[in-house]
């Protein structure tokens, strides 16, 4: 292994300028035998509609997206008319690209992405022409990403890209990013920032664990006192209405869907001071003890509140899957409660408290349809043997039983499947362990190609007991990158090597666009200080 890194060294020593190349690797990305370039000049260039296209310049999806790009590629320059072509010192092939040109042929620009969304385009570099082309608006921001990240600048200081044809599409439609607010609260900025470098990776689902046993920030307008109470800071440690709007929106200006979690009937200690009777009472012998477990499941108040709650949150958040969680329900507490005993009694449920869970969580999933909305569940519901709906996703992140087996389990009862188990980002190490995580192929498990087709993605995972706003960035990037690839590219795309290549180079870039993105190993970026 040390030899192997050594002589990796040596190689890397050599490209001192390494060529732009994209991350995530394109399905197919062809470049011309005989090179060519276009330069791009800053003042002149802009971005376009093609004729023919179904979006045009009312289409604020696109329009917010050019400006972004304008403003990562050339900086503060505005575009001006009479920029002179620096052409003397440049090579003779290498013609000027004033536009690019983005052809759409599908309208909606004012809807939300969501699982079923296409995200294919098509870039076309060639003699003083630039085209991107894409089914919808959401696969011409992947593709303006793409055209982003292969511009490069010459020894002159002049923009230019190589000629190349790229082919591109998402191998899996749900590739996905959890933040945790609760164990920590994370400000606004730094999710509005996370979301920008999501968009980079082509991450395309945004999973918001809002709320857990250590605080509630989400500002309920039903339940104000669930933040009032179990906010670490009910004035600065929350997410108002508009801080919530204003992440749906900034994520779908870059085609990310925003699904939240509201986890029960375990993980809610921080819910009980603000709605009184909810928890379950622990008791200590015959007396209640003044600790609470999870979600009362025996109480029918209990569901109304859920029903009350689950209702503002399907129409506070738009997309069509919400995640329930259902995950780690400690019976302890439920076992100590003599109603509750006297209740499994009268159902019948012997001393087998996964029943009760499967009573409650059938509840909430009837709740939850009836709202219109799909669910997504943490694997113990399966494991449990809850009675799920056929549209349920089931969510793999545990690691006593192999995760392949699982994700075989799940998928031959029929269920679609997401996997995080090997991709929890929180958990590091000393070493390069994004490697570890960019060598997981999601589908390497016993099973029917029917039963691959229900795997529709994954998510790396960012939980938040030892991470907040001062370290999540560079805990996060680029090693959630290694997960944003394997989601994204071909199965064969697995050279370590040359991902190791592109890793790196892809995250100078990142600190030349301000994300303060850790090392892979020993190297350096032309601008590295870019950030400060
Ligand atoms: C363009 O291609 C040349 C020749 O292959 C290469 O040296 C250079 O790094 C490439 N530039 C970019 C920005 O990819
Ligand atoms: C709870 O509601 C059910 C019907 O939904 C009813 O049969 C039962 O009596 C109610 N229990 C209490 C304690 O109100
Ligand atoms: C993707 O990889 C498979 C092998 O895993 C290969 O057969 C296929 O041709 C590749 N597709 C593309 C577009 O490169």
């Amino acid at each position: 292994m040390a030899a192997g890194w050594l002589r990796l060294l040596a190689v890397l020593m050599l490209l001192l300028q390494p060529a732009a190349a994209v991350w995530p690797r394109p399905q197919v990305q062809r470049s011309p035998r005989g090179g060519g370039r276009c330069l791009l000049p800053p003042g002149r260039f802009r971005f376009g509609h093609a004729a023919g296209s179904a979006v045009g310049p009312g289409c604020t999806v696109l329009e917010a997206a050019f400006q972004r790009y304008r403003a990562l590629l050339f900086g503060a320059a505005r575009p001006t008319e009479n920029e002179p072509v620096p052409s003397t010192e440049n090579p003779p092939q290498a013609l000027p690209c004033t536009q690019l040109l983005v052809f759409v042929a599908t309208p909606d620009c004012d809807g939300f992405p969501n699982l079923d969304s296409k995200e294919s385009y098509k870039l076309s570099v060639s003699e003083g022409s630039l085209l991107l082309s894409a089914d919808a608006v959401w696969g011409a921001l992947r593709g303006l990403e793409t055209f982003s990240q292969l511009v490069g600048r010459d020894q002159n200081g002049a923009y230019y890209i190589n000629k190349t044809e790229i082919e591109d599409f998402p191998r899996f439609p749900h590739r996905g990013l959890l933040l945790d607010t609760s164990r920590h609260y994370l400000p606004l900025r730094a999710i509005l920032e996370t979301l920008d470098v999501m968009a980079y990776n082509k991450f395309n689902v945004f999973h918001w664990h809002i709320v857990d046993d250590p605080s509630f920030p989400y500002e309920s307008s039903t339940f104000p006192e669930l933040s009032k109470q179990g906010a670490f800071n009910a004035m600065s440690h929350v997410y108002t209405a508009g801080d919530v709007q204003a992440v749906i929106e900034y994520a779908r200006l870059r085609g990310i869907r925003v699904i939240a979690e509201f986890d029960t009937p375990g993980h809610t200690l921080s819910w009980g001071p603000g709605a009184p009777g909810l928890l379950t009472p622990c008791y200590s012998g015959k007396h209640p003890s003044g600790t609470y477990g999870p979600i009362n499941p025996i109480l029918n108040r209990t569901y109304q509140f859920v029903t009350s709650l689950f209702q503002e949150v399907s129409s506070v958040f738009p997309d069509f899957f919400l995640h329930l969680g259902g995950d780690e329900v400690d019976f302890t507490c439920w076992k100590s409660n003599p109603e509750i005993r006297a209740f499994m009694k009268q159902m019948g449920f012997d001393e087998d408290y996964r029943k009760l869970e499967s009573f409650y969580i059938q509840r909430l999933l009837d709740i939850v349809s009836s709202l219109g909305k799909g669910s997504i569940l943490w694997q113990e519901v399966f494991d449990n043997g809850v009675k799920l709906r056929p549209d349920s996703v089931i969510h793999v992140w545990k690691t006593s039983k192999p995760y392949m087996e699982e994700m075989a389990d799940v998928t031959k009862a029929g269920y679609q499947a997401l996997l995080s188990t090997p991709w929890y980002l929180n958990r590091i190490s000393y070493g390069q362990d994004w490697m570890a995580a960019y060598q997981v192929e999601p589908l390497k498990f016993k099973g029917s190609a029917k039963q691959k087709d229900l795997v529709i993605g994954g998510e790396a995972c960012m939980w938040g007991e030892y991470v907040d706003v001062t370290n999540l960035t560079p805990r996060l990037w680029p090693r959630a990158g290694a997960v944003a690839e394997r989601l994204w590219s071909n199965a064969s795309v697995r050279n370590l090597q040359d991902a190791y290549m592109r890793l790196a180079a892809f995250r100078c870039q990142l600190l030349g666009r301000g994300v303060q993105a850790q090392p892979l190993y020993v190297g350096y970026c032309e601008n590295e200080f870019g950030g400060f």
